[in-house]
């Protein structure tokens, strides 16, 4: 059973390069955005003239990254914990996003308001998939793009997500089920409940650790002695746009195309 709850008790901590939330900080951000900036740039969208909407924003990570680009940034997460950590956090660096205490099942916002929505590590925590997906289309325009990222339902990411980062008592970075392998998707399954709700996907690439398992490994066990912040711990492993789409993957669709 996958305990949502962490995000309201380790809420505070999304900037504190110590907690292990701030584990999705480091590497994986401005991986994802590399990966983010090339779509747009693809389809010749300029982010500075996009109205966005990040569903399960949690502290803002990506919220701020869109916002320094010059979009307006709405930033929804059901945490209240974690929406004022991304409130303060953005107030202390001088950024203006809109933070909104909800949830993807029922987003707090109106009918093709947004250019572009994103969702990052969140389809695979929430209890009912299809609203979600419904819930972001509703609140794409006609032509808007949904960018994500999520985790695959795989041997490989039982063995990853589940075991070493979960289970096994020298690796796991939480002492709580963050994830729950029946909950993954695979991304037959994502461009299928897309197209449901009149999006198309466009492309699926693998996301990742660069650097090599072993380093995977070594690397967890010195962030979980307190050796290395958890911060450090995604910067060595160097998430970003892997081959294998095996662990996760991110993609982009765009309605109605
Ligand atoms: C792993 S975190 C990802 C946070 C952020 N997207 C990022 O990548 O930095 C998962 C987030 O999903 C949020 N969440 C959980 N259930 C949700 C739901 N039903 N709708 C929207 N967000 C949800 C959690 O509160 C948490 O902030």
């Amino acid at each position: 059973m996958i305990d949502n709850e962490v995000y309201d008790r380790d809420g505070a901590g999304w900037w504190d390069e110590d907690s292990s939330l701030n584990m999705l900080h480091g590497s994986m951000t401005p991986g994802r955005l590399r990966y983010f900036r090339g779509v747009l740039d693809r389809l010749r969208l300029d982010p500075g003239a996009l109205r966005a909407l990040d569903v399960g924003c949690g502290g803002g990570f990506l919220a701020e990254e869109f916002a320094r680009l010059g979009a307006q940034v709405v930033g929804v997460d059901p945490s209240s914990v974690s929406i004022d950590t991304a409130r303060r956090h953005a107030a202390e660096v001088g950024l203006e996003i809109d933070y909104r205490v909800g949830s993807g099942e029922s987003l707090p916002v109106t009918d093709g308001e947004f250019d572009l929505v994103y969702c990052c590590d969140v389809l695979e925590h929430v209890s009912d998939l299809p609203r979600v997906l419904a819930e972001i289309s509703r609140s794409l325009t006609p032509r808007g793009v949904f960018l994500f990222d999520t985790v695959n339902r795989t041997r490989a990411s039982k063995m990853v997500a589940i075991k070493t980062m979960q289970e096994w008592r020298l690796t796991r970075i939480m002492d709580v089920p963050i994830h729950d392998w029946d909950m993954f998707i695979t991304p037959d399954e994502l461009e299928t409940g897309l197209r449901d709700v009149g999006l198309q996907v466009r492309e699926v690439v693998g996301l990742g650790p660069r650097a090599n398992p072993l380093a995977l490994v070594t690397n967890l066990r010195r962030a979980k002695a307190g050796k290395i912040s958890y911060g450090e711990l995604s910067r060595r492993l160097d998430f970003g746009q892997v081959r294998s789409t095996q662990v996760s993957y991110m993609g982009f669709a765009v309605k109605g195309a």
